[in-house]
């Protein structure tokens, strides 16, 4: 009895440690378990830190705080040391960014995922920094242009996507004059409406006219959403004919004029003074896509703009990192409507992204199967136009951006930010608090070859426009509402993006 009571008593202090140790390590991993699979980083609250961190009051050194997917704190360096009680993730010199959104997408997603799909391309765009994009409403099979085929997307979507995805709905003659088909499918979440003014090439997306546009942005003036044009009316004066060589990039570039661009742009302009505080459509709001004519075109938009017209438009990568000359024959990566043009044409195009007057950047990724681009033939007048990019926008916008002096404040005005604003998401496009922790960590001087050995998640990389260049900027990291989605070549075992939907 005596003896038993003393080893209680000499053991209890040990009892107690082992205990106290026990309760220690559990809470600690407690922590740290993978309580779901959309991250590869276990924590719900903690911090990322940098000396780069850009800020709408520009780039600070310090730590960003998340907690349960969100910006709840930007803390400066100053006042950093030895105030965390959380996880600290530290990316030294790395730039972190918010998040790139790219609103023009083709995804292809339901019908045609042999293009690329859900699954492949949001992969691609969180290896890209893209933290949310907008899936346009063709290419996929059928179009979306009604309630019904947004939900075969949202149907497609379920545990397809690793970053947040929108989508446009399209405008066509047949929903145009139709307005509770058209309220129908605003009311279903779509973000906007998009439309053609030449043929999309895609046969359930025929084009529309400027009656049909006029009568699109009096309904979306009610939902106070914009319009995305693709801005081009066929001209008739040029024409392709049998002497001209299919394989030669002039014989494309003859055949689209930027006349092409300024008629459509002129005719626009007819109905875009209607967005105009108190005129008859205020609330809704025109946005041409892909620009490439940077001279009659852009400045017709620059005067509607003074006029007080509500308008914005978008240019691509590909314009401001390619020239017409530089295109080889048969080269049909690079075909693409509107053509990439000349080599002054692409000055013209930076100078006005610099200045303001070019609002925002989208990829306009539209990607299709190798046997589509023809490559072998390398028939430009036959191939499939379009070019993918996806993946490769941050680098290729910092790669040729940098001898124009371009900042990462302006990639984040024009990669991000900006295109919130189109979109609607008040939550996103700023690393700000409140705002979904939506962060994309790069390093601007780290240079890579894109060839081969490259790891692109992109379904069909021979096709891209952007093998074989070398790049500067490496994306380390992409978070999406807080989840680690990307990190240098892994993902997140599970695609947990979600669908964002216009209330
Ligand atoms: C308009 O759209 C609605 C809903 O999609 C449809 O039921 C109706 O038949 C359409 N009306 C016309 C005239 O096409
Ligand atoms: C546009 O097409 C519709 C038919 O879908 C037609 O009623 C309208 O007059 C056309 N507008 C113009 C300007 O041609
Ligand atoms: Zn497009």
């Amino acid at each position: 009895m005596k003896m038993e009571s003393v080893l209680i008593w000499r053991l209890l202090p040990l009892l107690t440690l082992i205990a106290s140790t026990l309760i220690f390590f559990y809470a600690q991993n407690f922590n740290k378990l993978p309580l779901d699979k959309c991250s590869l980083l276990p924590y719900h609250h903690y911090w990322i830190s940098s000396k780069r961190i850009v800020t709408p009051e520009g780039v600070v050194s310090g730590a960003v705080e998340i907690k349960e997917g969100k910006i709840v704190s930007i803390v400066k360096e100053d006042s950093k040391h030895g105030n965390f009680k959380q996880e600290v993730v530290d990316y030294g010199e790395a730039v972190v960014m918010p998040g790139l959104i790219d609103v023009h997408v083709h995804l292809d997603d339901p019908g045609r995922t042999e293009w690329e799909g859900f699954l492949s391309g949001t992969r691609a765009a969180a290896a890209g920094g893209i933290t949310m994009l907008v899936d346009m409403p063709l290419n996929n099979d059928p179009s979306t242009v009604s309630k019904e085929t947004l939900e075969l997307k949202l149907e497609a979507i379920k545990k397809r996507i690793y970053v947040d995805v929108g989508f446009w709905g399209g405008l066509i003659p047949d929903n145009a004059f139709n307005t509770s088909a058209l309220e129908g499918l605003l009311s279903a979440g779509v973000l906007g409406l998009k439309s053609f003014m030449c043929p999309s090439g895609i046969n359930d997306f025929p084009m529309t006219n400027i009656t049909h546009i006029k009568e699109g942005l009096s309904v979306l003036a009610k939902y106070r959403r914009p319009l995305l044009v693709h801005a081009e009316v066929q001209q008739d004066s040029e024409n392709y004919l049998d002497s001209d060589d299919p394989r030669a990039y002039s014989t494309y570039l003859k055949t689209r004029s930027p006349l092409w661009e300024e008629a459509a742009i002129r005719e626009l302009l007819k109905v875009t003074k209607d967005t105009r505080v108190g005129g008859p459509a205020q609330g809704a709001h025109l946005h041409v896509v892909h620009l490439s004519d940077s001279s009659s075109s852009l400045d017709l938009i620059k005067e509607a703009k003074t006029s007080g017209d509500s308008i914005t438009v978008e240019t691509c990568p590909h314009y401001l990192a390619f020239s017409a000359d530089e295109i080889q024959d048969g080269d049909t990566r690079f075909k693409c409507s509107p053509p990439i043009r000349d080599a002054a044409n692409k000055e013209k195009l930076w100078e006005a992204l610099l200045e303001g007057h070019i609002d925002l950047l989208s990829s306009d990724h539209s990607p299709t199967l190798p046997e589509l681009k023809l490559l072998s033939e390398g028939d430009f007048m036959k191939a499939w136009g379009g070019i993918s990019s996806l993946q490769f926008v941050l680098p290729v916008t910092w790669s040729y951006g940098l001898k124009y002096g371009v900042t990462l404040d302006q990639l984040a005005l024009w990669w991000s930010k900006k295109p919130a604003m189109l979109v609607g998401q008040e939550s996103k496009g700023v690393i700000a608090v409140g705002n979904h922790a939506d962060i994309v960590v790069w390093e601007p001087d780290v240079d890579f070859d894109l060839n081969d050995d490259y790891p692109v998640y992109l379904k069909h990389p021979s096709i891209s426009a952007y093998m074989g260049r070398r790049l500067s900027g490496k994306v380390l990291a992409t978070f999406v509402r807080g989840n680690l989605v990307y990190k240098e070549g892994n993902r997140a075992p599970a695609a947990c993006g979600v669908p964002v939907l216009a209330k």
